[in-house]
C-alpha cells in the first residue's frame, strides 16, 4: 500500500506535519504508513516502548519520516506531554490529528465497573476531545487542520456486549460534528471514518 505510493502518485503531502494515536498496530499503523508515503511528518504514540522502538526502525528503513513517544491516552498529564512533544518537533504548528488509538471491552452491561466505563470514555472519547483542544492552537497556527476520528460503525447499531464502547463511539461521533461547526471558521475540518469489522489486535 504505503510502499506503491512513496511520493510518486498524482499529488503528494510533502510538508504536512500529522500526529497519529496508537500507531504500532492495526489501523493506526496503516494509517501511519499511508500518510508517511504520501510525504507526510508524523508522529505517533502508543504504550509500548518495544513495540514502538521496533515500528520507528522499520519507518526509517522503508525512508518515512516518523517519530514517536509512548503515551497513555487514559492520562490527561500524559496527552498534555505528548502535544508539548508534538508542539516542540513540529515548531508549534500542527496540520493533521488522526485519533486512532481506542479501548475495547465485551462485558454484559450488568457487569460493568465503575472502573470499566471511566477507563473506556476517558480513552476512547474523553482524550479525543482534549487532544482535539490541544491540538487547535497548533492548527491555528498552521491556518489550516483536519482531525480525524476513527469511530465505528458499532456507533450507530447495538451489538451485544458492547455497550460502553458503542456509547463512547457515539460520543465521537457527536463531538465531530460540534467540533466541525464550531472550528469551521478557523479553516480546521473535523471528520469521524467509521470501520465495520477489521482484522487487526483489538
Ligand atoms: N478493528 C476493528 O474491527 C475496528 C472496527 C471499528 C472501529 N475500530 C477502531 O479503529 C481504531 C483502531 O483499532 P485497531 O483495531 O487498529 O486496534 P489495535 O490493533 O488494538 O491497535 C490499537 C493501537 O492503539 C494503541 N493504544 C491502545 N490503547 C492506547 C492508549 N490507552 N494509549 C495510547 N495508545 C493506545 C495500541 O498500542 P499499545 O497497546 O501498545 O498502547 C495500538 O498501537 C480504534 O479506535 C477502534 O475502536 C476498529
Amino acid at each position: 500500500m504505503a510502499e506503491s505510493l512513496n511520493f510518486t502518485g498524482r499529488w503528494s503531502l510533502k510538508g504536512m506535519t500529522a500526529v497519529v494515536t496508537g500507531g504500532t498496530r492495526g489501523i493506526g499503523h496503516a494509517i501511519v504508513e499511508e500518510l508517511a508515503g504520501f510525504g507526510v511528518t508524523v508522529h505517533t504514540c502508543s504504550r509500548n516502548q518495544e513495540e514502538l522502538d521496533q515500528c520507528l526502525r522499520e519507518w526509517k528503513n522503508k525512508g518515512f519520516d516518523v517519530t514517536g513517544s509512548i503515551c497513555d491516552l487514559f492520562h490527561r498529564d500524559q496527552r498534555e506531554k505528548l502535544m508539548e512533544t508534538v508542539s516542540s518537533i513540529f515548531h508549534g504548528k500542527l496540520n493533521i490529528l488522526v485519533n486512532n488509538a481506542a479501548k475495547g471491552m465485551i462485558k454484559d452491561a450488568v457487569d460493568y465497573t465503575p472502573e470499566d466505563i471511566s477507563s473506556i470514555m476517558s480513552t476512547n472519547f474523553e482524550s479525543v476531545f482534549h487532544l482535539c483542544q490541544l491540538a487547535y492552537p497548533l492548527f491555528k497556527a498552521s491556518e489550516y487542520g483536519s482531525i480525524v476520528s476513527i469511530s465505528s460503525n458499532s456507533s450507530v447499531v447495538a451489538i451485544p456486549s458492547l455497550s460502553v464502547y458503542e456509547a463512547s463511539k457515539g460520543a465521537v461521533n457527536q463531538i465531530t460534528k460540534n467540533l466541525a461547526c464550531e472550528w469551521a471558521k478557523d479553516n480546521i475540518r473535523v471528520n469521524a471514518v467509521s470501520p465495520g469489522l477489521i482484522r487487526t489486535s483489538l
